[in-house]
């Protein structure tokens, strides 16, 4: 494995975007809607760098995936909280081929929030499949497979406190 981002990298990069976000909302109050597992570091981050009203739901989406094929998602949102006429903030680990947070998306739509915008700690480059873009990102990073910070393969790594891009010969080795 090798080290993409340093613990101090994310930290800066979070505390960035957290200031993107607190001023595009200014005096809003905040829906914030974590989609699970990816996104339980980054959440926690996160929101401890905002100093304003806020609400912390969950969802998650998985897409019975095993390493680093994708499959059908399923969004499964019955711990979230009721988003109608609320600005609404999804958060998610990365931005890849976009299909999950479209999706994500498209169903807190259907809710009849006041309005939903999204942040990702990731966006990998030239991989997206959908006409849709983040409204905030806090790090583009190359076509590789990341770990660490909430990111997993095979349900491993998210306990890392750096990002790491996984090389051929660990993606080989599927030990749990
Ligand atoms: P998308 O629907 O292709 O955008 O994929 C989003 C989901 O795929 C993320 O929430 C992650 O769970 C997973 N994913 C995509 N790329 C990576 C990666 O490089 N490492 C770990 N998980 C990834
Ligand atoms: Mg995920």
């Amino acid at each position: 494995m090798k080290t993409l981002l340093t613990e101090a990298e994310l930290q800066a990069g979070v505390a960035r975007m957290a200031l993107d976000i607190a001023t595009a909302y200014g005096e809003r109050p905040l829906t914030i809607v974590g989609v699970l597992t990816g996104s339980i570091v980054l959440l926690a981050d996160l929101i401890r760098q905002l100093d304003m009203r806020l609400r912390v739901g969950v969802l998650q989406a998985s897409s019975y995936r095993s390493g680093t094929t994708r499959g059908q998602l399923t969004i499964n949102s019955e711990m979230m909280l009721n988003v109608t006429g609320r600005d609404v903030l999804v958060i998610d680990d990365i931005f890849d081929t976009g299909h999950t947070l479209v999706e994500v998306v498209a169903k807190l739509k259907e809710l009849s929030p006041t309005s939903v915008k999204t942040a990702v700690l990731l966006r990998k480059h030239g991989r997206q499949e959908v006409d849709f873009e983040p409204e905030f990102v806090a790090f583009e990073i190359p076509d590789e497979f990341v770990v660490g910070y909430g990111l997993d393969y095979a349900d491993q790594y998210r306990n890392l406190r750096y990002l790491a891009a996984l090389e051929p010969e660990d993606l080989a080795d599927d030990r749990t």
